[in-house]
């Protein structure tokens, strides 16, 4: 077990965010979480990564460190967060400045991770160069260069169009296919979160309680070819029938 989550409860002055939310997660597994706006993915997300502290309760992290691995977290941030006057390359590097790397080392593990992302022909254009999909892959390059344990994605690809997120969460698959990432990816997104997890955390509207952990059975080499779809099909309609109640009630909090 990589990581052990245990959260009594969380929250932000008297506001009860997260209620009773534990799960674990396993190295080189997915694990997705949705639910509805405002039940507390994001604080979730941060309450891994160590940027906050549960009020009452604790995360444990039992990864053996790879060499290589320059930081156990990582994450991807949904606006990309890139420097702009920084080429793609320099976006990378910037986050190895605080490594003490020799240069040569710096500029292997920023080959080696454009190269994994796809975007070696992209190392000198500038953020404004790139369409939305290719800043996101910089995003996640960025993340990926220091080998982390664990990458943590806040709806990376819902700023993005459609057909953008797609291609973006086929290509996140055919790297966890090669590489076996571990993360914690938090979506909107059904298909999404069907493409790539292992496992799908369901959480009610605020405060967030963990409603069911949805297992993905389906190989994740499946999970865009004809074999897979009537399994997750099935499962599409399991996840919205837990969360529609859910974000009908939710909006109707949030409008009321
Ligand atoms: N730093 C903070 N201080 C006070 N309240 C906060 C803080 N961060 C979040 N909240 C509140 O906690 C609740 C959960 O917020 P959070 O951002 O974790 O939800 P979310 O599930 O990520 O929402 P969304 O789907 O909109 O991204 C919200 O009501 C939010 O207003
Ligand atoms: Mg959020």
């Amino acid at each position: 077990m990589l990581m052990q989550i245990d959260i009594a409860e969380h929250r932000y002055g008297s506001l009860l965010v997260l209620d009773n939310v534990q799960f674990s997660i396993a190295s080189g597994e997915i694990v997705c979480v949705v639910g509805p706006s405002g039940c507390g993915k994001s604080t979730l997300l941060s309450i891994l990564g160590g940027l906050v502290q549960p009020t009452n309760g604790s995360v444990s992290y039992s990864g053996q460190s790879q060499t290589d691995c320059l930081n156990d977290l990582t994450y991807v941030f949904q606006d990309f967060a890139l420097l702009p006057w920084l080429t793609v390359r320099e976006n990378i590097r910037f986050v190895l400045r605080h490594h003490a790397l020799d240069p040569a080392t710096c500029d292997r593990k920023i080959d080696d991770v454009l190269a994994r992302t796809g975007l070696t022909s992209f190392a000198q254009a500038f953020p404004k160069q790139l369409s939305g999909g290719m800043k996101q892959r910089v995003g996640i390059a960025r993340a990926l260069v220091v080998r982390p344990q664990v990458l943590l994605m806040d709806e990376p690809f819902s700023a993005l169009d459609a057909q953008t997120r797609e291609l973006l969460t086929a290509d996140f698959l055919d790297l966890w296919l090669r590489e076996k990432i571990t993360a914690v990816h938090i979506t909107h997104n059904l298909a999404e979160a069907l493409t790539l997890a292992d496992r799908i955390i369901v959480l009610s509207r605020r405060p967030g309680r963990i409603k069911k952990i949805v297992e993905v059975t389906v190989p994740k080499a499946q999970r865009l070819t004809a074999e897979g779809q009537t399994e997750l099909v099935a499962l599409r309609e399991e996840l919205w029938s837990l969360i529609k109640d859910e974000a009908v009630l939710a909006n109707q909090e949030v409008t009321a």
